[in-house]
């Protein structure tokens, strides 16, 4: 059944002009074609290729046509969504959510000063293990509903609460119940039993844990970060990468969060899709960004820095060297609770020197190219109908009106002529 929305007064495309959205291009081309694309540089406005008046035609969960209201085909059915400005669902590229517990206490630690270092990991580590498959898994359902409550349709979904051989699998098994984008993070912290043989765990991470977990992840991901006494330096993530990869999975990683490190020189030797948090970077740092940016991407997690009360990352600084920059939550107990992606566009706009086209492009096209899709972060013809809808006329609204509920995603699938 088809369905044909109308009154749609901004629609996103992300495709660099009307007519290439029309035209569609191989959503499903090249593994890497999502990347490249993004490396496109040139106007930010230009490059949401906005489509004012707009209509789109859905058929069978994809896009099947888009043009000027005035000239849309029919359908079986038809919603008219009175003006508001569509764009493509959020694409969060990092979140951690197969956990129980919470750390709100200390959440509120740090907001009387004390410091995030990456040892509260351990605290949702001994909540999460002694949680059963049953509980973790309506934790992860509600968790997922709020994802999409605000318009997101893809998430990315790390291990990295279990830390054991079976809790990783568990983790990975109960996320690829939700998702196809899992990520195997054993390399999260070395858990307090294993504290006095760091070599041992590296050994476990890139054996056994790795056997069990790769049948149900995409990624491999490390928190490289020789500033936290718990997580993992440039040395050992390359070896738990290069293992990860050897098994079929594709690298990402976690670095230079809390100071300078290897974690971006890491990433780009391996070839990641995406460096995520790259707060603290040296000049080094953006330049090699900058060269992989056909092939890396610079995820910023804004969140992490407003809920642990720590310095913005310079967003400005790496798009006008040419780095391409995903937005994403990072959602999880520790360094940012929030599922909300209108809140890191914001965030991002108001604290980190991006543009609103900017920030809702890295928010949806750039999340996209993090997990190197091309089906999603768009709306072309052939791709994925991910409709997000805000309540609002544009989508510089997303960070005019910081904290409104404006977005959802819109439910292609039930729609009859009522909205
Ligand atoms: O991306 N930095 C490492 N991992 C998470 C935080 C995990 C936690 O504190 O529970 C992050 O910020
Ligand atoms: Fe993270």
């Amino acid at each position: 059944m088809s369905l044909l929305v109308t009154g749609i007064g901004e629609l996103v495309t992300n495709a660099g002009s009307p007519e290439a959205a029309r035209a569609g291009d191989a959503p499903e081309g090249g593994a890497s074609a999502g990347v490249e694309r993004a490396a496109y540089r040139g106007d930010p406005v230009t490059r949401l290729g906005l489509v004012p008046d707009a209509a789109l035609v859905v058929d069978d969960g994809r896009v099947a046509w888009i043009g000027p209201a005035a000239a849309a085909p029919a359908a079986d059915r038809a919603i008219d969504l009175g003006g508001r400005a569509v764009l493509p669902g959020f694409v969060d590229s990092h979140s951690h959510v197969v956990y129980a517990g919470d750390r709100v206490a200390e959440f509120t630690a740090r907001m009387t000063g004390q410091r995030y270092d990456g040892g509260g990991i351990a605290t949702t580590m001994a909540a999460t293990r002694a949680a059963s498959d049953e509980e973790l898994r309506g934790l992860l359902a509600a968790r997922i509903t709020e994802f999409r409550a605000q318009g997101t349709s893809v998430v990315e979904i790390k291990s990295g609460y279990g830390l054991t051989v079976a809790d990783e699998a568990r983790a990975l098994r109960l996320a690829a119940e939700v998702t196809s984008e899992t990520t195997f993070l054993g390399a999260h912290v070395v858990p307090p039993e294993a504290r006095g043989d760091r070599a041992a765990y590296v050994d476990l991470v890139t054996g056994p844990m790795l056997a069990a977990c790769a049948p149900y992840a995409r990624w491999i991901d490390v928190f490289c970060e020789p500033a936290s006494p718990y997580a993992f330096t440039g040395e050992e993530a390359r070896t738990v990468l290069t293992a990860g990869m050897g098994a079929g999975l594709l690298p990402r990683v976690h670095g230079n969060q809390l100071g300078h490190g290897p974690g971006v020189q890491v990433a780009v030797e391996v070839g990641a899709a995406s460096v995520d948090h790259c707060t603290f970077l040296a000049d080094a740092d953006v330049a090699a960004l900058a060269d992989a940016a056909g092939t890396t991407v610079a995820t910023l997690l804004p969140g992490v820095e407003f809920s642990t009360r720590s310095p913005y990352p310079d967003a400005r600084r790496l798009l006008d060297a040419g780095v391409v920059v995903a937005l994403a939550t990072d959602c999880n107990p520790g360094t940012c609770n929030s599922s909300s992606m209108p809140l890191m566009v914001a965030l991002a706009v108001r604290e980190m020197g991006m543009s609103p086209a900017e920030a809702v492009w890295s928010a949806t096209a750039g999340g996209a190219a993090a997990l190197r899709r091309s089906d999603v972060g768009r709306l072309v013809v052939g791709a994925a109908a991910d409709l997000c809808v805000l309540d609002a006329p544009t989508h510089a609204h997303l960070a005019y009106r910081p904290g409104v509920p404006l977005a959802r995603l819109l439910d292609v699938s039930e729609h009859s002529s009522a909205r």
